[in-house]
């Protein structure tokens, strides 16, 4: 196996590992080295649909998505396409998947189909090294607190993607849950900061002036560079991420003459989280 770091803050791309091996020995390695490095790429996984799923089941249950309709025979499975003459890229913003729901995502496995020669590279942000590094006084402001999470403005996904489906067995209300800012990893007992620019709304207990010159300042700090990896795309790629401990972007560079005028296609599997404490 061969390990290459993608930062110093998080992020490896590995060889040597083969995805279709879904033993207990196999999945042990793959979900160690996804607690140390939090984001984890492999290059030329040839798996199917099939394949996929098996893969995604042996994290734990597996999720179907609030608002869009999963493949026919895989429901599982979100097919996220960007047509060729769409500029917008779903997740297009500093982001932890679903973090509006009661139990928001443990982990994501996304496996590039179609990329385009340039641009829609993804970006990830390490929120544990982000809880480490905040400033001491917003620390202590923030500590013992929760936060509202909201999906309300979540459907701009569906309406920008016109060769994506609505999931028709969901309604399309809003969905909105409350979490500890500061939430403990269940697996490494580590300090994870567990808000995000997309839809994180307030901080409960504090007046909304105050919560949102924090977010504010919270939603920057996890932005800084230094904390992050980005990840330029090869199709056939499988990607696995710990939704708890990292956001993402996914970065929108679809220009006249540059990304746009490609199609861009990912297969989405998510897998069940519990209830952040
Ligand atoms: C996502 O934000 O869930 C997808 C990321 C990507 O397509 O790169």
């Amino acid at each position: 196996m061969e390990i290459k770091l993608l930062s110093g803050a998080l992020g490896a791309e590995v060889a040597g590992i083969n995805l279709k091996d879904t033993s207990d020995k196999n999945f042990k390695i793959i979900n160690n080295l996804l607690l140390e490095h939090k984001v984890i790429f492999f290059r030329d996984q040839n798996i199917n649909e099939e394949e996929h799923v098996a893969l995604a089941k042996k994290f734990g249950p597996l999720e179907t998505h609030a608002y869009v309709k999963g493949l026919d025979n895989y429901p599982e499975i979100v097919r996220i396409i960007k047509a060729e003459d769409e500029q917008n890229q779903w997740g297009e913003n500093w982001h932890s998947d679903v973090s509006y729901n009661f139990k928001p995502t443990k982990a994501v496995i996304l496996k590039s189909i179609k990329i385009p020669p340039v641009g829609g590279d993804t970006c990830f942000s390490n929120m544990e090294l982000a809880w480490e590094t905040l400033d001491k006084n917003i620390k202590e402001k923030i500590k013992d607190k929760k936060a509202i999470h909201s999906s309300l403005g979540a459907e701009f996904f569906l309406e920008n993607y016109k060769k994506m489906e609505r999931n028709i067995n969901k309604n399309s209300n809003e969905f909105s849950n409350e979490h500890p800012v500061v939430r403990t990893h269940p697996e490494t007992g580590n300090k994870i900061l567990f808000v995000n620019w997309t839809y994180t709304k307030q901080i409960i207990g504090l007046e909304k002036k105050e919560s949102d010159e924090i977010l504010k300042k919270i939603f920057d700090h996890q932005a800084r560079l230094e904390l992050t990896c980005r990840f330029t795309w090869s199709e056939n790629t499988v990607c696995i991420w710990d939704n708890r401990s990292v956001i993402h972007f996914a970065i929108a560079d679809f220009y006249p003459g540059r990304g746009l005028g490609y199609e861009r296609v990912m297969d989405r599997i998510a897998i069940e989280g519990d209830s952040p404490s």
